[in-house]
């Protein structure tokens, strides 16, 4: 009998790219999802974009266009992105759609209609980062993420959070899987059990929202709005909730560690409030760590997924991603990390025992699997390979039902490498070279049972690397492993004279260069947003202010505006002082523009050579959009001169530039009214 399974996203901000970080949750969504269907359960699986609030609307008026074309650009990469990889959404909602914003105005109604909404003023700060109200002073930081925060005072509505306290409490308590792991339950519980205050839901100081069924002036705060997309997206509240009826409550919200809050007090209590079921779980997992910290677009320190799906491939990301970071707790990503786990369980693994399994079938046995002897040619070794495998099996569902990613694929490659040591000791070549019936029937024996392994690994492994598990089941002659039953794998099912398709290698090594190709493209995609990266400052809604002078190189510098989440950071918070000591490190100086050209192929970025009295530096800076080259030959600018070198489009970048940033426009370079002699020292 199938069971209906329903998981979904978060729906991703747009207001900027997509990286890694959010490929991370996807992924694990999509194998989740791809195991269901093959268990044969009626599977739905929803992702999208969040599109509303200030922090979207800032960003686009930063880009100087409208929030509705700087959405709709934003969440078609997402889209186009997640099709490249292969995700196997069933439904992507975007929250400025007719069906979400009807959907979201029924719920609020809703609400109101059973007594939960009221009106009042709202007068205490907010993080527009988070887009969370926050309990801090005026001029204090966001505790979150310690950025600053803004006073508003605006008229509201409010949702009665706090009559949910005891509820919530009971639910966590009765139903112990609704949050997961452990260490999320705990600290929600903490959180509700601190007290709930009643929480504003409406924003009345600007417009990009849904707005209030009957009070205009107001728009529905975005978290409301956006934590209601796991329904609408069904059709809650329009004519045809078909979907919602069959699909609803969700079986699992998966969500990063920082949305916990939101999914595991404010949804349920929502959900509620409105008598609507509540989802069955909520999965947080960790954070993808860059260097660091987290991986942010806001820090600048993200890695695209374009490049690692341009060299090795949407699988190896996706085996790489589930493989190395143990799910719930927060993973380093480096490409060195990248290339060593794809060479050793993709090219010399999986992708090794393939080839050789199929090479020596196609070989010995024309292309056809041989029968496996039961009697004289049979020996221990073979029955320990099928404990094994079968062992696998179960376990395998059991840790992918936790989320042990990790540990289940873990435990799928102890088998390949059990089977890559058996034909090892076995020598099928040496066998294949005796003329005798024994070794002919050994042989085959051996061959069956590798190739029976490889068929069970690559079943199991199929939704975390569906593409080249796809081909090594055809190669294997067993057609469309999308249409195979996941839930009837046992050993033995492989059939004697199964025809192999032709046989062609999965997943070629990866040689060092790998890389250093990817580190490249890297580097130049942030040359390339360079002066783009102003705009994601420029979204926090703070006009330039001497501190906030910004560095204009290859990428976002870490400044205070930029820390987010509390990842351990070497970035200092707004609040922190630095010791003098710590600013003499930084060696500031005048320099004066002598050459000045546009970058091939770089939109954004100038060659300068500047003066610094002593010698002549090169620097690249993305300043290409804002000066021209001619208007700064002569130019006395500011320069930070100890700056480590670095690469961008392949040349060499001596120290950096300051620049003011601006919201909304173009940086602004650092000079001074006076004359100034050349190499003078700011200090
Ligand atoms: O929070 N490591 O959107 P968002 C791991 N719109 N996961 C990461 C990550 C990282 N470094 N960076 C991002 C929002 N993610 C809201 C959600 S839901 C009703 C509204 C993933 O664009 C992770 O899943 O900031 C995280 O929770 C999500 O992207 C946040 O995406
Ligand atoms: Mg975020």
């Amino acid at each position: 009998m199938s069971n209906k399974f329903y998981i979904t996203t978060p729906i991703y901000y747009v207001n900027a790219r997509p990286h890694i970080g959010h490929s991370y949750t996807t992924i694990a969504c999509d194998a989740i999802a791809r195991r269901h269907r093959g268990l044969g359960d009626d599977t739905w699986f929803l992702t999208g974009t969040d599109e509303h609030g200030q922090k979207i609307e800032r960003a686009a008026a930063a880009a100087q266009t409208s929030p509705q074309k700087f959405a709709d650009n934003v969440s078609a990469e997402f889209r186009a992105l997640w099709d490249r990889m292969g995700i196997t959404y069933d439904d992507y909602i975007r929250t400025t759609s007719e069906r979400h914003k009807s959907g979201v105005q029924a719920l609020w109604r809703r609400l109101r209609d059973n007594g939960y909404i009221y009106k009042g003023s709202y007068t205490g700060q907010y993080c527009v980062f988070d887009e969370m109200y926050v309990e801090v002073g005026p001029g204090e930081p966001c505790p979150e993420c310690g950025r600053p925060t803004e006073t508003i005072k605006e008229e509201n509505y409010f949702f009665k959070l706090s009559a949910f306290a005891e509820p919530l409490i009971e639910l966590y308590t009765s139903q112990p899987d609704f949050i997961r792991p452990e260490t999320r339950r705990n600290e929600v519980i903490a959180f509700v059990k601190s007290g709930l205050r009643d929480q504003s839901i409406s924003r009345s100081t600007f417009s990009w929202g849904i707005l209030v069924p009957d009070d205009p002036k107001h728009v529905i705060y975005v978290w409301f709005d956006a934590l209601a997309n796991y329904a609408t997206a069904l059709g809650y509240g329009s004519s045809d909730d078909s979907k919602f009826k069959k699909f609803w409550p969700a079986d699992v919200h998966m969500i990063g560690k920082e949305i916990v809050r939101f999914h595991c007090v404010y949804w349920p209590a929502f959900l509620m409030a409105a008598r609507l079921p509540l989802p069955k779980s909520i999965v947080a997992h960790g954070w993808l760590l860059f260097e660091e910290n987290k991986m942010s677009k806001s820090r600048g320190n993200i890695v695209r997924s374009e490049t690692i799906l341009d060299v090795l491939g949407a699988d190896a990301l996706r085996y790489f991603l589930l493989r190395e970071v143990v799910f719930g707790q927060d993973g380093s990503f480096s490409f060195d990390a990248l290339v060593q786990r794809y060479n050793s369980d993709l090219a010399n693994g999986l992708g090794n025992l393939a080839s050789r399994t199929l090479a020596m079938i196609t070989r010995y046995f024309k292309a056809e699997v041989p029968y496996p002897s039961h009697t004289a040619a049979h020996t221990p070794e073979e029955d320990l390979v099928a404990a094994l495998a079968k062992h696998t099996i179960k376990e395998f569902h059991e840790l992918f039902e936790q989320h042990q990613f990790s540990r289940a694929l873990e435990l799928a490659w102890a088998l390949v490498a059990a089977v890559d040591k058996y034909i090892v000791e076995n020598e099928p070549w040496a066998l294949a070279e005796q003329q005798d019936e024994n070794s002919r029937a050994r042989l085959a024996t051996v061959l069956y049972t590798s190739a029976e392994a490889l068929r069970i690994v690559t079943a199991l492994a199929y939704p975390v690397i569906p593409q080249a598990a796809a081909k090594i089941w055809s190669q294997l002659g067993l057609g469309d492993l999308t249409t195979f039953s996941l839930a009837d794998l046992h050993w033995g099912q492989l059939k004697l004279g199964t025809r192999l398709g032709k046989v062609e290698p999965v997943f070629p090594r990866a040689d060092k260069s790998t890389i250093e190709r990817m580190q490249q493209m890297e580097e130049k995609n942030r040359a390339g947003a360079a002066a783009s990266a102003t705009i994601a400052e420029g979204a926090k809604g703070t006009a330039a202010t001497a501190s906030q002078a910004q560095a204009v190189e290859g990428r976002t510098p870490s400044s205070p505006a930029s820390v987010e989440g509390r990842a351990p950071s070497p970035v200092h918070s707004p609040d922190a002082k630095i010791a003098i000591d710590d600013f003499a490190k930084v060696e500031l100086r005048v320099a004066q523009v002598k050459v000045a050209e546009r970058v091939k192929g770089a939109d954004k970025l100038l060659r300068l050579e500047v003066d610094l009295g002593t010698e002549t530096r090169q620097i690249l800076a993305g300043i290409a959009e804002a000066y021209t080259p001619e208007t700064l030959i002569g130019r006395k600018i500011v320069i930070v001169a100890n700056l480590a070198p670095r690469k961008l489009r392949g040349l060499e970048s001596n120290g950096m530039l300051l620049a003011a940033s601006l919201e909304g426009g173009k940086p602004v370079l650092a000079g001074f009214l006076e004359d100034v002699p050349v190499g003078a020292r700011l200090k």
